[in-house]
């Protein structure tokens, strides 16, 4: 993937045919300038660019080498020859591109691009938990920072959480931090959840003996978590034969309401091979926007009132930008990107 073209024009040219449903002429000819400089720039300078899902549409669909979900992108990172690695994400998605490319230059766009599950718990809440349950392994999702990676056994991403716990063969498993996902994945693999606060050492003892558990922590996805029952009942009532997609970051009441809950990129594939008249797509707007241009004859509804301010944080001007002046350089102290690279590198043995 990624545009290769010879002027600004030949690059309109190529993004038109996507985007032509999602946005005015002049907007795609103002893009397909930056996509060209950017293009320039990264071959210039031997580069690869690697783009989420979310990305908007001109982005995704213009520069990057390589598009997809947390665990694809992942997998593309740890196998790279190129440097820079520009990561078109957020910013624990560039710090994995680090931890598995300590000797590389990796750039992320914008300054923040943070994400509410990964603020939502430290790399000392690990040691306490690790302190009060000793010996239960800890999984913990990829939308973490490296220091919370370098404290836990293993990483997981949407796409293989299941796998992931299965691989452990232990009846109970320590779960971080994303309280919905962690509900989803008990669900799937017969697990109980708990909480913290409201699981007595004595308690555990007795229940680990008896039943699969899984401690779990109280993060949440600011975008996922205001998806609701309510709003798919509308849309089914309107839409009677609409075809559901949620990500796992949902509640799970939600994704019980919806058809088909994966990873982004499960999600994208999805669309392509099924034959619903409809399909409401429950995540981030950009990624409907992006199946919308990958398959112009399907109709899709989605809520754009819902977005994720982090991954929006990323436009092609910033990423033109930080190909030009070097910016913003992820960087990642040895102590902890070794400890995490052994999670990372656990997570990725597993299929
Ligand atoms: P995926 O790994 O499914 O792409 O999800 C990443 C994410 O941040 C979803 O909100
Ligand atoms: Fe984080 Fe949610 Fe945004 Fe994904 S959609 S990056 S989980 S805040």
């Amino acid at each position: 993937m990624g545009i290769d073209a010879r002027s600004v024009e030949e690059t309109y040219q190529l993004m038109q045919p996507k985007l032509q449903k999602l946005m005015p002429d002049f907007e795609i000819r103002a893009k397909a300038e930056l996509a060209f400089e950017i293009t320039k720039l990264k071959k210039a300078r031997g580069a690869v660019i690697l783009g989420h899902n979310y990305m908007e549409a001109a982005l995704y669909n213009s520069v990057p080498d390589f598009v997809g979900d947390s665990l694809e992108l992942s997998r593309k990172a740890a196998k790279t020859e190129s440097n820079p690695i520009v990561f078109c994400g957020v910013r624990f998605m560039a710090e994995t591109a680090k931890i598995l490319n300590p000797d590389k230059t990796v750039l992320l766009p914008a300054a923040k691009a943070g994400c509410s599950l990964a603020s939502s718990i430290t790399a000392a809440d690990v040691r306490k938990l690790r302190a009060e349950y000793p010996g239960i392994p800890i999984v913990t999702y990829i939308n973490t920072y490296a220091d919370v990676k370098a404290e836990v056994d293993i990483c997981c991403t949407s796409a293989n959480a299941s796998k992931v716990v299965e691989s452990l063969k232990s009846d109970t498993v320590i779960f971080l931090p994303d309280e919905y996902l962690a509900r989803n994945v008990a669900a799937e693999t017969g697990k109980q959840v708990f909480f913290p606060e409201s699981l007595k050492k004595s308690a555990l003892t007795t229940i680990g003996k008896s039943q699969q558990n899984m401690i779990a922590w109280h993060g949440r996805c600011e975008v996922h978590e205001k998806f609701s029952v309510e709003d798919i009942t509308a849309i089914r009532k309107q839409f009677p034969d609409v075809c559901v997609l949620t990500h796992p970051e949902c509640s799970p009441e939600v994704v019980a309401a919806s058809d088909f809950s994966a990873s982004t990129s499960r999600m994208v594939e999805f669309v392509k091979t099924s034959n619903a008249p409809h399909f409401l797509i429950l995540t981030e707007c950009s990624m409907a926007d992006n199946i919308i241009a990958e398959n112009p004859h399907k109709d899709i509804l989605r809520l754009c009132s819902i977005r994720c301010p982090h991954m929006n944080e990323i436009t092609l001007q910033d990423t033109l930008d930080c190909l030009k002046y070097d910016r913003y350089v992820v960087d990642v102290p040895k102590e902890i990107r070794d400890r995490a690279r052994r999670s990372l590198e656990r997570m990725l043995e597993v299929h």
